[in-house]
């Protein structure tokens, strides 16, 4: 099949690679040109395992495109999907400028039956909006009966794995309209998706905005586990109960299930903050006051200092002179992406008592030069203090204590009587948990996780 992603971003490039992989043609859009050139040349500007190797594939097998040539786009696929950002606006919202845009831009060009399908994650009501943008502009061209199907069909890829979560789908969501042109496009959708429903039926076909409150709803149930994790886990350290016991006790009832309850220093990234915010913001729109999702924000929002605190219960106030080592700075493992990254408010916290502290990410550094030097942007001269090392043992020498943010695999197995040899003190604040606190002791640290017990 034929098709056209607008917006080769995150979601973008990954559908496209899939989709390529599995045969379709597929004309990836984007306005930015310094992208597009990436692309062509053979990079990818996003870091994600084996896209590159996919992509390139394609490329060879002149399966997918990169251009910025919206007329082209529009011309080349049946089914146009609209891939672009939402980021959040002032109060919260997402900000539906550049889906809109992208709807607009179909309307303009196009001049046989399109599927557009809204695959950035955007509040109830988005598809309506997208479905009126293309009206409007058909109506200016007039081109009345010129026909259309808006479709909602989520993404729901785990950032690092992306491309497996595309590939070996849990579910498909899509929402179609009851009407004529949408049961033509839901048939559309069943041909394109046969590839993943050959063993059972993994798509759950609904009506468009259940579609897209889908969404909202898994990644807002997912933030709600979280947060209550480590709200539990503040409790732990207080009574000096085992978070990890709890999880494992509560875990086994079927109804609760294991994933998703690890505690840590808050979530990040570019869903879950993101996604939490606007559904609170829609409910609002309509006089609801989603209580526990706002709840959910405000102790995402304390978790990300949690650390900070442990540091400052053991060093004081005032950190002058002290330096620490920190691992990880992406907002989880397997990633460069630094949004929302509870290592941003850590760095910034600790640096602004007069810390210094030494860095490693595996692969995030760079993105967490930009990162900070917006965060720093009132007091760039505090960036001096954080340094960036290429090995995470690079971090420890003189070191005051070692703080882990994000569980890196590379992290797990460290040689312990090197890094207790190394750090001028043998502490460290593990905020993934990462350790048995038990075995640390034995190795002679003090070892403070989040709810764990020692
Ligand atoms: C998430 C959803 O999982 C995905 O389905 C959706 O489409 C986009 O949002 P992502 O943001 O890539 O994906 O990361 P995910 O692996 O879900 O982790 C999100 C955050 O939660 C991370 O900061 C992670 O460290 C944190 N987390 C996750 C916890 O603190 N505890 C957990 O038990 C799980």
């Amino acid at each position: 099949m034929k098709i056209t992603i607008i917006g080769s971003g995150y979601v973008g490039l990954v559908t496209g690679a899939c989709l390529a992989e599995l045969g379709n043609h597929v004309f990836c859009l984007d306005v930015d040109q310094a992208k597009i050139d990436i692309l062509n040349g053979g990079g990818v500007p996003i870091y994600e395992p084996g896209l590159k190797e996919m992509i390139t594939r394609n490329m060879e097998a002149g399966r997918i495109q990169f251009s910025t040539d919206v007329a082209a786009s529009v011309e080349h696929g049946e089914i146009q999907f609209i891939a672009v950002g939402t980021p959040p606006d002032e109060d919260g919202s997402a900000d539906l400028k550049y889906v809109l845009a992208a709807a607009k831009n179909i309307a303009k060009h196009m001049t046989s039956f399109k599927v557009v399908i809204d695959k950035s994650t955007v509040p109830v009501g988005t598809a309506q909006r997208v479905s009126d943008a293309i009206r409007a502009e058909l109506d200016v061209r007039g081109l009345q009966d010129l026909n259309y199907s808006v479709i909602s069909n989520p993404e729901f890829l785990k950032e690092g794995a992306a491309v497996e979560d595309f590939m070996r789908p849990d579910r498909i969501v899509v929402g179609t309209e009851a009407n004529e042109s949408g049961l033509y496009a839901k048939e559309l959708i069943r041909k394109l998706y046969a590839p993943f429903n050959r063993h059972h039926e993994r798509t759950y076909y609904m009506d468009v905005k259940s579609a897209e409150l889908t969404k909202y709803a898994a990644n807002a149930m997912l933030a709600t586990r979280i947060s209550f994790m480590n709200e539990l886990a503040n409790l732990a350290d207080i009574v000096g109960a085992d978070i990890e016991a709890v999880r494992q006790g509560i875990g086994s009832d079927s109804r609760i299930g294991y994933g998703f309850l690890y505690a840590g220093t808050g979530y990040g990234g570019s869903c879950f903050p993101k996604d939490v915010q606007a559904l609170t913001k829609t409910a609002m729109e309509y006089q609801l006051d989603l209580k526990i999702l706002r709840a959910v924000e405000d102790v995402n929002n304390l978790q990300k200092s949690i650390l900070v605190g442990k540091i400052l219960q053991h060093f004081g106030e005032d950190l002058s002179g002290r330096t620490f080592a920190l691992w990880g700075l992406a907002f989880k493992p397997n990633t460069d992406d630094m949004r929302e990254a509870p290592s941003r408010v850590i760095i910034r916290e600790l640096v602004q008592r007069g810390a210094s502290i030494v860095a490693h990410d595996p692969v995030a550094s760079e993105e967490a030069k930009h990162a900070l030097s917006i965060d720093f942007a009132d007091a760039p001269e505090l960036l001096n203090r954080v340094t960036m090392v290429e090995k995470p043992m690079l971090a420890i020498p003189d070191a005051d204590a070692l703080i882990i943010v994000t569980e890196w695999k590379a992290f797990r197995s460290p040689d312990f009587d090197l890094l207790k040899q190394q750090l001028k003190t043998p502490i460290i604040f593990d905020g993934r948990n990462l350790f048995e606190p038990s075995v640390l002791s034995e190795h002679g640290f003090i070892y403070q996780g989040i709810g764990r017990h020692n």
